[in-house]
């Protein structure tokens, strides 16, 4: 302590340059900056604490905390800016970050759900709208998105990204790095890397995989981000092939900034570079900073080991200039953000911003886009607004807080909607019961005429550390179903959840399923609205649901067998209990419409097909494109999306949609690169990964 006073009193007796004009360069005035710094000072700017850690504003007061995350408010935030700006040596100011991973105030589906819409669009327009209520509250960086892939429905953070498959989660990936950058405002992509593929879907569990599967699959999302101008990278808690991934030199020196040329810093994520010591690749706090800071990464989340680096300097271990290039590239992005000019929030337009009008009403279009109907036997859906007496039953029919999944920011439970104000905002014939009471439930089922039963996860049940070794709807609920369909009333099960959850008895015995995942603060007006058709749903799934824990892994995208399935011969690849396909596949969503795909053409790498709206409903479809390379010099996948368009049909109306295959698409990783080889390929058009037309091309 005294030491620490000690420098900072001499280095506020140094004489003090003051910055640069602000005419000067940015890297002009970066490097004055550095100039004047003393080394405590600059590893303030890498070091990022919470807002509750003691004495942050004193530390703030000093120049020893560059970024404060998880707090909010342009009260509070201005409040400890005024710390960083008007009381430290060099008025460094700070960087507020939070984890606005779905919306700030006005909260959207989870990403999952977001997913689901097949719509980058929406994806933007939804990290725009956070990104520009998030700054109006003083925060400029969001720690999002989350790009991970994920084929493990058990790890609870399935929730925060897109789902399973490479091509789509690199749509999405750039969409969100578009709409938070958009206007001075910092994205992340994370975890870097293969996070999501926790073995066993355990949260933080280590992960073992070949350079084949990581550069085809898990790494795709993180260039796209990158190709995108993502300004920072959040590394993963994961370990990769034995080396922590915020160790770890070839996933952030050789590809992140050696093969991409990713130019902007690199964020641990919480304590990781702690526990480097916990993964066994350290032994000391110092010995873990040191690694950490020689593979790249540049800001040290909560821990402050960073600290420990000063010592590191001083004893000739580590060259300061390491430090220098974190601080540049940290100092860069608060120049480029216009911290220095405007560092402070106007808590006026905070006021007029947060909720606004158009946030509302973009959170309740894009929660209609993203719902997915699995099931609609004997076109039970739409209801009519004068069927009877509706009985509205669950758990989370009336659970506002469950629709806004987990991480919602500086959402509020109160200001969202839940399914039974949605459906109240339809008709007013309608009979409640929460469901806990099973008995009651059923003669209130009785009593009515159809019913709708919202069921699933609550929201605190996904999300980190939320890892699930059975994914049945949790506690009494199937109990509460089977007695629920038993009364013979005809049944709308809504599933809210931030995973695929197993469903198998539901998809035998329930004609109606409805998925909105986490749907956000206009969720239940949203699922009224698809529940009674004033909209055509639309989402498509962003992940395979299976059958079973036991299927898990399941994802479409897998490699051929040399024993593929057949139920007539034993030594074949599949189980002895369970099929092997999955309850719904990937792609695959319902309409109350009917779309016909016809007349695939193909002519050179160009493919398409006819599209019909063949029912009598206006409505939106998501066409998708598949590949499959029939012979290679390693096996391909059974099927892999290169192509997917969201089209609005009218009734009645046909559209031919045209895709181009691009080498990009054709490529894969053999050795060391990526490779194109020549041969015969099968595509598909089609509503899903595995209906569809199909055709062939070569490639020579
Ligand atoms: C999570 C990150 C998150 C960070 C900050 C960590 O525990 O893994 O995704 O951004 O906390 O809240």
């Amino acid at each position: 302590m005294i030491r620490k006073t000690l420098v900072f009193i001499s280095a506020s007796l140094l004489c003090i340059s003051p910055l640069p004009a602000q005419s000067a360069s940015v890297d002009q005035r970066v490097e004055s900056l550095i100039h004047q710094m003393t080394l405590e000072e600059k590893l303030g700017q890498l070091i990022q604490y919470t807002a509750s850690q003691p004495d942050v504003r004193g530390l703030a007061a000093k120049g020893g905390v560059g970024c404060v995350f998880n707090s909010g408010g342009a009260a509070q935030t201005n409040a400890l800016q005024r710390a960083a700006v008007e009381e430290s040596r060099l008025k460094i100011p700070l960087l507020f970050a939070h984890d606005v991973i779905h919306g700030y105030r006005t909260i959207f589906p989870i990403p999952l759900g977001i997913a689901s819409t097949w719509d980058p669009s929406a994806a933007e327009l939804a990290a725009r709208i956070a990104a520009k209520e998030a700054s109006a509250s003083g925060i400029r960086w969001t720690f999002a998105p989350m790009v991970d892939i994920a084929r493990d429905p058990r790890w609870g953070r399935v929730a925060e990204g897109a789902g399973e498959d490479p091509y789509l989660g690199s749509a999405m990936a750039a969409a969100y790095v578009r709409g938070f950058q958009a206007d001075s405002f910092l994205a992340c992509a994370k975890h870097f890397a293969a996070y999501g593929a926790a073995e066993a879907g355990r949260d933080y569990n280590s992960v073992d995989m070949s350079e084949r599967m990581l550069r085809q699959v898990y790494l795709p999302p993180f260039k796209a981000a990158v190709d995108a101008g993502v300004r920072t990278i959040m590394t993963g808690f994961d370990s990769l092939n034995a080396v922590p991934a915020t160790a770890n030199d070839h996933l952030l020196k050789e590809i992140l900034r050696g093969e991409w040329n990713f130019r902007g810093f690199v964020d641990s994520d919480y304590h990781a570079i702690g526990q480097l010591i916990d993964h066994a690749v350290a032994a000391t706090p110092q010995e873990a900073a040191l690694k950490a800071i020689r593979a790249g990464v540049d800001m040290d989340m909560f821990d402050a080991t960073y600290l420990t680096l000063a010592a590191a300097v001083r004893e000739g271990r580590l060259s300061e200039s390491v430090i220098d290039a974190s601080v540049r590239r940290i100092l860069r992005a608060k120049f480029d953000l216009g911290l220095f000019e405007r560092p402070y929030a106007d808590e006026q337009r905070e006021r007029s911003v947060l909720l606004a009008k158009e946030h509302v009403d973009a959170a309740r279009r894009i929660a209609q886009e993203s719902i997915v109907v699995l099931r609609n036997q004997g076109a039970l859906l739409p209801l009519s607004k004068n069927a009877g007496t509706i009985a509205v039953i669950g758990p989370l029919a009336d659970s506002k807080a469950d629709m806004l999944g987990s991480w919602y920011a500086f959402g509020k439970p109160e200001e969202a909607i839940s399914v039974l104000e949605g459906i109240r905002a339809k008709t007013t014939q309608i009979a409640y019961a929460k469901g806990d009471d099973i008995a009651a439930a059923v003669t209130t089922a009785q009593k009515s005429d159809v019913v709708v039963l919202a069921v699933g996860e609550e929201g605190k049940m996904t999300g980190e550390a939320s890892s699930r070794a059975f994914l049945d709807l949790p506690g009494n609920q199937q109990q509460l179903l089977e007695a629920i369909v038993a009364t013979q009333r005809p049944v709308v099960l809504v599933v809210m959840s931030g995973r695929p959850l197993t469903i198998s008895w539901a998809a035998a015995n329930v004609p109606a399923i409805v998925w909105p995942w986490f749907p956000g603060s206009q969720g239940g007006h949203a699922i009224a609205d698809i529940l009674f058709g004033d909209v055509n749903p639309s989402g498509k799934l962003p992940i395979t649901i299976p059958r079973s824990v036991g299927q898990i892994p399941i994802y479409y995208a897998h490699l051929p067998t040399g024993r593929p399935e057949d139920p007539a011969i034993k030594y074949t690849s599949k189980y002895i209990d369970s099929r092997n396909d999955p309850l719904y596949p990937f792609g695959y969503g319902l309409s109350y419409t009917r779309f016909e795909y016809s007349d695939l053409r193909v002519s050179g790498l160009t493919v398409s097909a006819d599209v019909l709206n063949a029912g009598e409903r206006d409505g939106d479809e998501i066409v998708q494109l598949y590949v499959r390379q029939l012979v290679a010099s390693v096996s391909r996948p059974v099927k892999e999306l290169k192509g997917f368009r969201r089209i609005t049909l009218a009734a009645g109306e046909k559209r031919r949609v045209e895709f181009t295959i691009t080498k990009n698409d054709l490529q894969f990783w053999l050795d060391h690169g990526w490779t194109v080889e020549p041969g015969t390929f099968k595509v598909w058009i089609g509503p899903n990964s595995v209906e569809g037309l199909e055709g062939t091309f070569e490639v020579k």
